[in-house]
């Protein structure tokens, strides 16, 4: 990593062809960015940069090219950069530059810059225009009553909604998500319940599990302990009947952890698995279990736009709630200069339901 972060006055980007100015008005801030500017992530990044993450904000210029957007439009800013000539580049502005030489000259260049700014410049296809009146309108005006801020919530739920979508989860379906108590976690959580599958939640602390349940109380969540012994694991996975999927988003220090296997291992013929999470190391593939079982496994690195969309329409339709509704809460609120409090508090802010933003 480069030097440490610092606020500077530059000059408002312009919009170009292929790129839209956005007046940044709230963005996210995940529970580790703090650790990803500090290297303690081993994220790579182009420095110097506009560090940054997904936010909302309204459009301020567009370049002549755009369809949909105008100036004005409330936008959803999605960081997840595509390559226009090839899609399976990838880099997420301002938090990763991408996984091979290829993705990385997307941050190298044109779009090095991220949304911990007030205008940031984005490509056109990054920016989900929102409906407004629908989200932030009065309940007594047919609205959902949101803040800006809650619609951030759309961050953590369209990682897991990628994920889940990715390995078919339909109504009805038993997903395991696990570890089910950080942000993408619980969000996780909610969006497989909000799609109709029913869920087992796996997490080592059983307070965090606990608030799964005081803010999704349904009949359709239960909940088991990692204890790092498989047996016990697995015979708590069994009482809660054969899932259909497993749904893994582990952050790189459950490396070693057992939830894997004992996961993988509880699921029903056909069963499905998805790795979202950034376990360093390799686990051990129970071959026989997954011949025998036809058991799929698919990894996932975010999303594809059409799952933006339909995710989107899920909130306007209020089937996927926001906020309080959701039992979501912005702990906290920082301005820009207070980034070394915003990370921290984000960092101790990461349990279910829990957000903490920037707003400009
Ligand atoms: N594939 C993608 O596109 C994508 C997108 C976004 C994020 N991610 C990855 O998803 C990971 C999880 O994100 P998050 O925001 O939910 O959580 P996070 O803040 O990165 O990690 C906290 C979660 O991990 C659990 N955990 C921590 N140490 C553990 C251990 N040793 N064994 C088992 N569980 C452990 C915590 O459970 P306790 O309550 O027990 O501490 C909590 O559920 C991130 O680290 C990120 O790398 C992937």
């Amino acid at each position: 990593m480069g030097e440490p972060l610092k606020l500077e006055n530059r000059p408002t980007p312009q919009a170009g062809p292929g790129s839209v100015v956005v007046k940044i008005l709230t963005a996210k801030i995940v529970s580790y960015l703090g650790d990803v500017y500090n290297g303690k992530r081993k994220y790579s990044l182009p420095t110097p940069l506009v560090p940054g993450c997904a936010a909302i904000g309204r459009v301020a210029a567009v370049g002549p090219d755009a369809t949909q957007l105008s100036i004005g439009d409330l936008v959803f800013v999605d960081i997840y950069l595509r390559g226009r000539d090839d899609p399976t580049k990838t880099a997420l502005s301002g938090v990763h530059e991408g996984h091979d030489e290829e993705s990385s000259r997307l941050m190298r260049g044109e779009w090095r810059d991220s949304t911990f700014a007030e205008y940031a410049k984005l490509p056109l296809e990054n920016c989900y225009k929102l409906d407004e009146k629908r989200l932030l309108g009065p309940k007594t005006e047919g609205g959902l009553g949101y803040t800006v801020e809650d619609l951030l919530g759309m961050t953590g739920q369209v990682v897991s909604y990628g994920g889940l979508r990715s390995i078919g989860i339909e109504p009805g379906d038993k997903v395991i998500v696990s570890p089910a108590t950080g942000p993408f976690g619980s969000a996780a959580v909610q969006v497989a319940l909000s799609m109709g599958a029913s869920v087992i939640a796996m997490g080592r602390n059983t307070e965090a599990l606990k608030r799964l349940q005081v803010i999704f109380g349904t009949d359709r969540l239960q909940l088991v302990r990692i204890t790092n012994d498989q047996r016990q694991e697995m015979e708590a996975l069994a009482r809660c009947g054969l899932a259909d999927a497993f749904f893994d988003i582990s952050p790189p220090m459950a490396a070693g952890s057992s939830h894997i296997i004992s996961g993988i291992l509880s699921l029903k013929h056909s069963g499905r698995v998805c790795f979202m999470g950034s376990l360093i190391g390799e686990v051990p593939i129970p071959i026989m279990h997954l011949t025998t079982k036809n058991l799929t496994i698919k990894g996932k690195w975010m999303y594809e736009r059409t799952d933006v969309w339909k995710m989107v329409q899920m909130v306007e339709s209020g089937l996927l709630k926001l906020g309080h509704e959701a039992g979501w809460v912005t702990v906290e609120k920082y301005k820009l200069e207070q980034w070394a409090e915003a990370f921290s508090s984000a960092a101790q802010h990461a349990g279910p339901g829990e957000q903490v933003v920037f707003t400009m």
